[in-house]
């Protein structure tokens, strides 16, 4: 009898202690027309991930994903970034730990602003391919004042990749790998870090009518640091 009292007691409480309750979440795709079986495990968290992205046009979807994360993955965090002028992706995650909490999370995307805030960043997009090469560089708006590299694989297919480079808000630059990104109508796992520089700040320059290259605002912001 004590025997048995001393099991039940060790199952009830080693798993709260280790945060290993059987948690059951809501699980849509993307764009949630229907969703699937509901997702059930021990040590994750049920998420909801909102996006808005303006990168593939009238083929990828807006709208929510919701399934279950590992709780170190989750990481409630709002962002845009821009890899060309109106391409953006806007992105609002949120998590929680109740049983089928994810289908009362309700999140809505930051804006992306539209005026030039005087950051210029080196850009590019790449589908299937571990990196980007850099093809132009583009002038950030808003808030987006950090240039970024992300690069990741889909949730759905580990041969399907994504890499970009391009304007971010500041916050995009504490995504870490294995975090969840939406791109493009899709949802991507990040295979590594985000890496963020701060670059060609032109309004540094005060010479009106002359049009520096990004090469010479790089230059110049790495001389004075
Ligand atoms: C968690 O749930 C799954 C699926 O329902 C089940 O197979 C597993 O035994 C459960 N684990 C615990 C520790 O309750
Ligand atoms: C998910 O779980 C809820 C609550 O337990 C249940 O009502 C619903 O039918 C489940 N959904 C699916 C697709 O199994
Ligand atoms: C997603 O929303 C953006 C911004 O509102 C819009 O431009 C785009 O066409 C939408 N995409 C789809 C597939 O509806
Ligand atoms: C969230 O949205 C769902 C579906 O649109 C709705 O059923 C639910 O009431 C909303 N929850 C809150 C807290 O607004
Ligand atoms: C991805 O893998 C699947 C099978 O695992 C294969 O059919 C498909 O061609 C692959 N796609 C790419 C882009 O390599
Ligand atoms: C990613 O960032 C985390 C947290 O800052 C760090 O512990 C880890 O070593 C980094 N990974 C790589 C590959 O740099």
């Amino acid at each position: 009898m004590k025997g048995d009292l001393l099991l039940f007691l060790i199952s009830i409480v080693l798993p709260r202690v280790h945060g290993m309750v059987n948690l059951t979440c809501v699980s849509c795709p993307l764009g949630n027309t229907k969703c699937g079986a509901n997702c059930t495990d021990l040590g994750i968290a049920c998420a909801t991930l909102e996006e808005v992205n303006t990168l593939g046009g009238s083929v990828s979807p807006n709208g929510s994903y919701q399934g279950c994360i590992d709780q170190q993955h989750c990481r409630p965090l709002a962002f845009t970034l821009t890899t060309a002028p109106g391409r953006h992706v806007q992105s609002n995650m949120a998590c929680c730990s109740t049983d089928m909490c994810n289908e009362e999370l309700n999140l809505s995307v930051p804006p992306v602003g539209t005026l030039e805030n005087g950051v210029f960043c080196p850009a590019c997009e790449s589908y299937n391919q571990k990196q980007c090469e850099i093809k132009s560089h583009i002038a950030c708006t808003g808030t987006e004042e950090k240039c970024i590299i992300l690069a990741g694989e889909s949730i759905a297919s580990a041969n399907q990749s994504f890499a970009i480079k391009g304007c971010a808000t500041k916050n995009a630059c504490s995504l870490l790998q294995n975090d969840l990104v939406p791109f493009g109508g899709k949802i991507y796992k990040l295979t590594v870090n985000a890496t963020c520089t701060d670059r060609g700040v032109l309004s540094m320059i005060s010479s009106p009518g002359i049009i520096f290259s990004s090469l010479a605002g790089v230059l110049l912001v790495q001389n004075l640091s």
